[in-house]
């Protein structure tokens, strides 16, 4: 069909992976290039293979600097200091922000449109290590999981959807009384047990590995965009969820960062509230379907 305005990129670009494996019949893992509903033509990663294939590459979050504290390359929390006058940081999980690139997804922190334009049903979740080519994602990841139950039908199709919704703020709500959804997931590479294990002994005494969980929030109502793998049954959700708001109060700012506590007993210990090495030094890609 011809496109008189040229404003219907549909009928040039397919607008997710899915449309692209189901349209084009494309049945490789790889980078293509995907346009959304206004004419914007971007370049992301398609997995075709995993579980029947058609997961769209949206984000990933990557810890440049497990040291800096809200600081920069903190996008998916802040990258202003950790302030109360900053409650929702830099506002990533529900803006239309865009940075990065696919090719390096796994060396900076990765947002593009997709993340608000394409209406999805699941997600999926990768944790690569740092620094590993797109070539190599696939292998080298230790962790590789996504849902079946369709739960984003229920959140307007999309996580920035899900977090206007639920919004990744500071002083938002308590815990555990305004959590915002705990979805089952599916492990393609590692299972509970491996999975939980990427956590310090005190979240694996309370949490529950086999779910994902989005907008927790903390003691001190701090809010926390992801929980990857697990969901909480305690309160001290920074030393296991990813990305969060602006202002973390407990031993400010301490807490404040992509990664958010995961250094709490030590830079990558395993030890008390402590995260592996492993889980530290690994980008977590997020994919819809
Ligand atoms: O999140 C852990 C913190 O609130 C308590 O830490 O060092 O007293 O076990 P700690
Ligand atoms: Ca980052
Ligand atoms: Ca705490």
């Amino acid at each position: 069909k011809f496109s008189v305005s040229g404003r219907e990129p549909e009928y040039f670009s397919p607008r997710s992976c899915k449309e692209l494996m189901q349209r084009y019949k494309t049945k490789e893992d790889g980078l293509y290039y995907l346009s959304t509903a206004s004419g914007v033509v971007y370049q992301t990663y398609c997995d075709m293979t995993t579980a029947g294939g058609g997961w769209t590459l949206v984000a990933s979050v990557h810890e440049n600097n497990m040291y800096g504290k809200c600081t920069t390359g903190d996008r998916w929390s802040s990258q202003q200091g950790g302030s109360p006058n900053v409650p929702d940081g830099d506002g990533s999980w529900s803006n239309t922000v865009t940075f990065g690139t696919a090719e390096a997804a796994t060396s900076d922190d990765f947002k593009n449109p997709g993340y608000y334009d394409i209406t999805a049903e699941d997600v999926a979740v990768w944790h690569v290590p740092n620094n590993e080519r797109v070539d190599q994602w696939k292998v080298k990841s230790f962790l590789r999981y996504h849902t079946e139950t369709k739960f984003l039908n229920s959140y307007r199709g999309n996580l920035y959807n899900l977090f206007k919704q639920f919004p990744v703020k500071f002083g938002v709500g308590s815990c555990p009384a305004n959590h915002g959804p705990s979805v089952p997931v599916v492990y393609d590479v590692g299972n509970t047990k491996s999975n939980h294990n990427l956590y310090g002994p005190n979240i694996r005494g309370t949490s529950e590995p086999g779910f994902i969980t989005f907008r927790a929030i903390n003691t001190e109502r701090a809010a926390l965009a992801i929980c990857s793998g697990v969901k909480p049954t305690g309160c001290h959700n920074e030393h296991c969820c990813i990305g969060g708001c602006g202002y973390f109060p407990e031993a400010s700012p301490r807490q404040c960062g992509d990664f958010t506590g995961f250094d709490w007993d030590g830079y990558g210990t395993g030890v008390g509230w402590s995260a592996s090495k492993q889980v530290t030094e690994a980008a977590v890609l997020i994919f819809y379907r």
